[in-house]
């Protein structure tokens, strides 16, 4: 019992340090981890992986780490035409989930900074995303 209480709360400190570092970036990264299980884990699925053909990944994608205010654009307006996506092409429909600009914010940190993918720490801001107009 004692074990478990001392495991408990070197998780809990590990945790609340790992919060400390660039709390912004991981707090948000918290949130957009449940908006992606919402609005967007039905398509590109559980780890990013996408359908191939289908609906393309989001876990190691060129496309989304070269071409981050398309991708924004893309969540908040819709996508549709050929893109190519590591290599494979693309031509479907994505519709606009309708989130709003925090939403999707933080929906952008998460698969930005999840499944391998790396964006060097930086913070999307909801007012990157207001300045990404039609
Ligand atoms: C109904 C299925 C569907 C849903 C739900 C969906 N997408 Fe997509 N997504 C697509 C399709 C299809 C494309 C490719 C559109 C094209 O061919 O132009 C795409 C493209 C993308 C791209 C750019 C291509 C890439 O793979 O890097 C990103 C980024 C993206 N989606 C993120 C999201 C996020 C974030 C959400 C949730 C807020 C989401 N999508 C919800 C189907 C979906």
């Amino acid at each position: 019992m004692k074990l478990f209480f001392s495991f408990l709360s070197i998780v809990t400190i590990t945790q609340f340090l790992w919060l400390q570092q660039n709390k912004p970036l991981k707090e948000s990264i918290i949130r957009g981890n449940e908006i992606y299980n919402d609005f967007c884990i039905q398509c590109h699925l559980e780890n990013g992986e996408g359908v191939a053909g289908i609906f393309p990944p989001l876990s190691n994608s060129d496309y989304l780490l070269n071409n981050v205010t398309e991708s924004i654009y893309g969540i908040k307006y819709g996508m549709e035409g050929p893109i190519t996506v590591n290599g494979e092409l693309y031509d479907g429909i994505m519709v606009s989930q309708g989130l709003d600009n925090e939403e999707i914010a933080d929906v952008m940190n998460y698969i930005l900074n999840s499944w391998g993918n790396s964006y060097d720490d930086q913070l999307i801001t909801q007012s990157i995303v207001n300045d990404i107009e039609k």
